[in-house]
């Protein structure tokens, strides 16, 4: 089976081609950050009129790498939520057009299930069932991913997300928008240490994650560092520290806690290098091994999306033929596919 998957659900236009036997055939992603940069985020509007004017022509690039035609299509995926609404309905409307069109099925395919699976486009993918530490620009989540559709949400970030904290934090900084890669690297060339900064929620029971404290704690810092070069590097370090901190301490619980041996991380913050590394050597201490997408796959793309709605197709899903997407989709409402 050869499925299309089209993801607009923010700032990203993505178009993919995958393959049940070859695997992932060919892929674009456009993003749109130059577009909103000088907004300081991401305008609505402005996304999903970007979003119209490249997903055809992106589309008929993906065929043409891959040397097919649209009769060699046998299903389009798309992603039907959560995200921002006009966005998400401009690759609901036109995934499902295209489907209709070419007499094939479609699948609308929740934005946080590309993430989860993301890992299983890598030659070497991790086997269900999973932990999953969920991290992007909008969520913070700990899942136990028991089968495709089997979602069990453990924890959640009560107010900001990670990557959302990063962004605030880097936003404050001065070093633009999207905050987090800039974060990241002014922390590379910093020394932590000089800010003690909060580790939120470690002192108590339970999978969730809260880190607006964290955020008004830099505020008081920054303040400290004042225009020194060092300073704000080594608060950039302490930041990235007590996030990355945070989440591996109750990645680890919880690994515990569902007695599994397999984790993935996901999302935009996935591509976080302290985390990676971290994450990588504190589970290998326990004999668990950690799988991530690589780095162009943390972040939004349609190959995730692909590969959620090509496993979905191949087991009888279909989406009806009204044009269906959601701004709010709790993940936990998902369900396994009919075969
Ligand atoms: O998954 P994603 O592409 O979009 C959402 O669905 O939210 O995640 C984007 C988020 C942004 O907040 C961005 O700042 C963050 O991921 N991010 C990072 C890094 N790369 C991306 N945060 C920290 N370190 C990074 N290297
Ligand atoms: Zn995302």
């Amino acid at each position: 089976m050869r499925v299309i998957g089209v993801e607009s659900s923010c700032d990203e236009t993505a178009v993919a081609l995958i393959c049940s036997e070859r695997g992932l055939l060919s892929h674009r992603i456009h993003s749109q950050i130059e577009l909103h940069q000088e907004w300081g985020g991401v305008v609505p509007e402005l996304a999903s009129r970007d979003h119209i004017r490249r997903v055809l022509p992106m589309l008929a690039e993906v065929l043409g790498e891959a040397g097919l035609q649209q009769a060699d299509i046998d299903g389009v995926a798309y992603t039907a939520g959560p995200g921002l609404i006009g966005a998400l309905l401009v690759g609901a409307c036109i995934g499902r057009s295209l489907a209709f069109a070419w007499g094939v099925p479609a699948v609308g395919i929740h934005h946080l299930e590309g993430h989860l699976l993301a890992p299983l486009l890598e030659a070497e993918g991790p086997a269900f069932p999973f932990l999953a530490l969920l991290v992007s620009g909008g969520h913070t989540m700990l899942v136990q991913v028991h089968g495709l559709g089997e979602y069990q949400i453990l924890g959640e970030s009560l107010d900001d997300a990670a990557g959302e904290a990063f962004d605030k934090t880097a936003k404050m900084m001065g070093l633009g928008y999207p905050g987090g890669p800039a974060l990241a690297r002014l922390a590379a060339s910093g020394r932590a240490g000089r800010f003690r900064l909060p580790r939120p929620m470690l002192d108590r029971p339970g999978f969730d994650f809260s880190f607006s404290g964290l955020k008004t704690a830099a505020v008081l810092a920054l303040r400290e560092a004042g225009d020194d070069p060092a300073a704000r590097a080594g608060l950039a370090a302490d930041f990235e520290a007590a996030i990355v901190d945070t989440l591996i301490t109750k990645t680890l619980r919880a690994l515990d806690h569902c007695g599994l041996d397999t984790l993935v991380v996901a999302g935009g913050v996935g591509a976080n290098r302290r985390l990676r590394e971290m994450l990588k050597a504190a589970a290998a201490a326990r004999g668990a091994r950690v799988y991530y997408p690589r780095p162009e796959f943390c972040t939004d793309n349609a190959a995730m999306i692909a590969l959620a709605g090509l496993k979905r197709l191949e087991r009888g899903e279909r989406a009806g033929q009204a044009i269906h997407a959601r701004a709010r989709w709790p993940l936990d409402e998902l369900r396994p596919p009919p075969h």
